[in-house]
């Protein structure tokens, strides 16, 4: 698919707000991988897709999952909000045509990083944390710069931030979330 069209369909599923934080993703991942010597366009197109599944309901992202043969964790049922790292990687390659495994892989972790990430799999993570349409909240202005200097730092950074967040709120927390922490704290 040509990048025009991405962003069209794109565009016509997100909603306003939804392809606006998408375009800042992108973007932003853009200038990290100016930063870090990665591909520029992976990181792009990456950042482009890797909400793409997060304008359909959950009802229908499980549906989708089905359709696709996307086994529905424990840790997926449970925090039903990380279902569409899984399902946007999938959709990526068979709605979206990327071929490209890497980008598909960063998308498939975007939310709850892993152990060992790759270059381009921290730079989605962090892109989608730091995008300049975040609302400011406590440590984002400590994240955005240290995204451009300490990247695994910056990992652990935004990593504590938000299991602080999801235990305070209340909010269910998935294990990924917390072992990925562990690995890089
Ligand atoms: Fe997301
Ligand atoms: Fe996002």
């Amino acid at each position: 698919m040509k990048e025009k069209e991405i962003q069209n369909k794109l565009q016509s599923i997100l909603g306003k707000n939804r392809y606006e934080h998408t375009l800042g993703v992108a973007y932003t991942a853009a200038a990290m991988a100016m930063n870090y010597d990665e591909d520029i366009d992976s990181a792009y197109l990456a950042g482009l897709l890797h909400d793409c599944a997060k304008g359909y309901t959950i009802e229908r992202q499980m549906e989708l999952c089905c359709k696709y043969g996307i086994a529905i964790t424990d840790g997926m049922a449970q925090s039903p909000q990380i279902i569409h790292q899984s399902l946007g990687s999938v959709l990526a390659n068979k709605v979206y045509q990327v071929e490209d495994q890497r980008i598909c892989d960063a998308i498939e972790v975007h939310t709850t990083g892993k152990p060992n990430m790759t270059l381009l799999d921290k730079i989605i993570f962090i892109s989608d944390y730091i995008e300049p349409n975040r609302p400011m909240i406590e440590g984002l202005a400590k994240a955005r710069k240290l995204a451009f200097h300490n990247i695994d730092q910056c990992m652990v950074h935004i990593l504590k931030s938000t299991i602080d967040y999801l235990k305070q709120s209340g909010k269910s927390l998935d294990s990924s979330t917390v072992e990925t922490y562990n690995y890089y704290k």
